[in-house]
């Protein structure tokens, strides 16, 4: 299999800066002593297999420490705050990258410690937008020396290798100056998107013969939305009686991976029974490192049929775009990194943020690969609904800050970026696992493991500054008015369990948006389930922030009736509400609601959810009792529903009173 050993597809060298080392050489700064700056936790599926030969490149980078990144939550405040006067007052693009841009100081230590450590200064280049160092032509036994360690070649099942090492250190002098460095810790970690197609994960089931989806929660009622949800359904759970007028400045993005496409004929045959308006009108696309909307033989449409079809319903007439990633086919991978890259030129590979480890190479360097890569080539919309979610625990302490940093940097921009939540509860997301071992929680060594009792945190649902959606379902016989909907949790079949994920971050702290409610939280655990406490980091951000029905959607998929469940469906419903919400806005000369947990956690929104106050998510394996094992809802915010589900009406009441 290919050794990815590839050299860099650096940014034209017109572009490089040499640097030059500063004058009086003979000032050597006292580097100190050097010290651990990464080391690799376990990862499953992988095997370190030998070292790696010392005359073998490897294509050094150094993510240079971005500056002022610590007032980053302060100025996201400040125009996401209902009670910042400048609330709404959103940056631009170029206002962020200047604000963030590593300091000259950051890119002269660290070119001054490679040339004193032998690397001739012509071989020293930085990037055009100044965050990253490349050497060029390092040897392994180079860059050992370099970063006292030693590289390994680590194997996976399929065959695929990856170089990479257990730890590195750098000086303590320059240390705060780097982010981090590649190739080191990581091999890759593939992705697993929420919706496992593997079998029981998915419920692939067909209505009841005697069911006629085109008969359930007609006029505001709510019968039959127990056994199958339909778009009239969420309509009245969500009070969505508003219909857009400022679609012409509005936008709303779906984002898609893993060659996943829709069919048409699929959406027209569901918009003919549930929005007849919209028979024959498509999402644009928005293609990203070669993304189409064409089947190839890796293409499946359901997941992508069921979003479109509820998000382009419940936002008509809104044109929904279709952010859809590539499929890189050639030994490549799929990362979550895509299409921030699209969408903010400055985060991307040849002039940003990527790591080969997690995020695939492009222009793809291997025979047939695809030969570009989409760097800023698409504007954000205002709402990005993302149904993925992938384990917290399989990424670097360095990767997650950055990619949880760009995020804030988007809701700077005005952008509300929505992950689902997962749909294993508290018990992670399967990534890199095989669908047998879903819900299993992480041991003291952040290992997964079947016996392992503390839970494990969905990515990037545990980032601060991204809004995590969380399932509910509908309760048997519900009518509207009595607390309609719990907590989701389904037994599927012998034992398996779904359910809405939920939790707290083991490396992010709560932060001050979410104090009063997770502090609530947690005294009601104290009181009535406190062996709970043992099995998370009550200190971390909890999530989800809102939740909306995961449960059992009829939709249309390859010319059938089907019924999927997952937060892949809640995600969509929620950012459909937020569009809804922004035309209000726009329509008012108002700007979007962009990032929106300072304001969904306020005390003035409170009445503007339905509060969640029965059912649990699901906990891990090795507890007794699975089902019961996670987080119970309560009045108010919990880490099952987040502070409820969405009433659109009084929500945009409410969004209407904030400038
Ligand atoms: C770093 O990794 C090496 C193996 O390459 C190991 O022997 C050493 O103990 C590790 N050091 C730390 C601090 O983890
Ligand atoms: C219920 O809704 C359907 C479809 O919109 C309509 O044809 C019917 O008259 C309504 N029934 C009542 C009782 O309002
Ligand atoms: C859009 O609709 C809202 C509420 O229905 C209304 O207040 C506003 O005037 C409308 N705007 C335009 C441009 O029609
Ligand atoms: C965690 O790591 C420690 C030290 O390496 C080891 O002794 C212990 O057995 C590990 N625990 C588990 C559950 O693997
Ligand atoms: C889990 O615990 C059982 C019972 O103690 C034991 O037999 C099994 O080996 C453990 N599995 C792992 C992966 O530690
Ligand atoms: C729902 O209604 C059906 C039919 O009336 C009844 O058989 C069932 O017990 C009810 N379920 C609950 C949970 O009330
Ligand atoms: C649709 O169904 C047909 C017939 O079962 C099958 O051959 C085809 O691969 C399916 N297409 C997709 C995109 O799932
Ligand atoms: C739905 O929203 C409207 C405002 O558009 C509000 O007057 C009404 O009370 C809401 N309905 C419910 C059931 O909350």
């Amino acid at each position: 299999m290919h050794l990815h050993l590839s050299p860099l597809s650096w940014a034209s060298a017109a572009l490089a800066v040499l640097i030059t080392p500063a004058a009086g050489a003979a000032l050597v700064p006292r580097w100190g002593h050097a010290v651990v700056h990464e080391r690799r936790s376990t990862h499953p599926g992988w095997e370190d297999a030998r070292r790696l030969p010392a005359d073998v490149p490897v294509p050094l980078r150094i993510a240079l420490a971005q500056q002022n990144l610590h007032t980053l939550p302060g100025h996201l405040l400040a125009v996401a705050d209902p009670e910042s006067p400048t609330y709404g007052a959103h940056w631009s693009a170029a206002d962020v990258a200047a604000a963030f841009a590593p300091v000259d100081e950051a890119r002269v230590a660290v070119a001054e410690w490679l040339v004193h450590a032998g690397f001739a200064a012509e071989r020293v280049k930085v990037s055009y937008n100044k965050a990253w160092i490349e050497v060029a032509g390092a040897t392994a036994q180079e860059v050992e020396a370099l970063l006292e360690t030693e590289y390994r070649i680590f194997k996976r099942e399929d065959g695929e290798e990856h170089v990479a090492c257990h730890n590195y250190s750098i000086p303590a002098y320059i240390a705060p100056h780097i982010d981090f460095v590649l190739p080191t810790v990581q091999p890759n970690t593939r992705l697993v998107k929420v919706q496992n197609r593997d079998g029981f994960a998915r419920r692939q089931l067909s209505p009841a013969p005697n069911v006629n989806p085109t008969t359930i929660g007609l006029n505001g009622s709510l019968v039959g939305c127990d056994t199958l949800v339909v778009p009239g359904c969420l309509k009245t759970l969500y009070n969505v009686t508003y219909t857009p007028n400022a679609t012409d400045r509005n936008t709303f993005g779906i984002a898609s991976f893993y060659s996943n496409t829709y069919l048409q004929s699929d959406l027209d045959a569901f918009f003919a029974d549930f929005s007849p308006a919209l028979v024959g009108t498509s999402p644009i696309l928005v293609s990203i490192d070669g993304g189409t909307i064409a089947l190839d033989p890796s293409s499946s449409v359901g997941e992508d049929d069921w979003i479109f079809e509820y998000a382009m319903t419940l936002s008509a007439p809104q044109p929904v775009q279709f952010l859809n990633v590539g499929s890189q086919q050639t030994g490549q991978f799929f990362s979550l990194n895509e299409w921030l890259d699209a969408v903010d030129g400055s985060y991307c590979t040849s002039d940003g943020g990527d790591d080969f480890t997690f995020d695939p190479q492009l222009p793809n360097p291997l025979p047939g690969g695809f030969k570009d890569h989409s760097c800023g080539t698409a504007k954000a919309p205002n709402v990005v609904s993302n149904s993925q979610a992938v384990d917290e625990h399989a990424y670097t302490a360095f990767y997650r800050q950055r990619q949880c940093n760009e995020f804030a940097k988007l809701g700077l921009m005005g952008v509300t970026v929505l992950y689902s939540a997962g749909n294993t509860g508290t018990s992670g997301t399967n990534t890199g696992l095989s669908g047998t071992q879903s819900g299993y929680c992480i041991d003291e060594n952040g290992s997964v493991n079947l016996n392992a009792t503390n839970f494990n945190p969905a990515w990037p649902a545990s980032c601060p500054w991204i809004t995590a959606v969380g399932g509910t379902q509908v309760k048997a016989n519900a009518t509207i008015g009595h607390a309609p909907e719990e907590v989701w949790n389904q037994d599927l079949t012998m034992g398996f369990f779904e359910s809405g994920g939920g939790g707290f971050s083991n490396h992010f702290p709560t932060p001050d948006y979410q104090k009063t409610a997770v502090d609530a939280y947690l005294k009601f655990l104290a009181k009535n389930d406190p062996t709970t406490l043992r099995n998370f980091n009550t200190k971390g951000r909890a999530y989800p922030d809102i939740s909306a029905n995961a449960n059992s959607f009829f939709h249309t998929e390859n010319g059938s009736a089907a019924i999927d469940s997952g937060t892949s469906g809640a995600t969509p419903t929620v950012a459909s509400i937020i569009t809804l919400v922004n035309d209000a806005r726009i329509s008012a000369g108002k700007k979007p609601v962009g990032f929106i947990n300072p304001t969904i956690y306020s005390i003035g929104f409170a009445g503007a959810f339905n509060d969640i106050t029965d059912g649990s998510n699901t906990g891990c394996k090795g507890l007794q009792g699975v089902r019961d094992g996670g987080f119970k809802a309560t009045s108010g915010w919990d880490p099952a529903s987040g502070v409820g589900t969405p009433n659109l009406g009084k929500l945009i009441e409410k969004w209407l009173a904030l400038p």
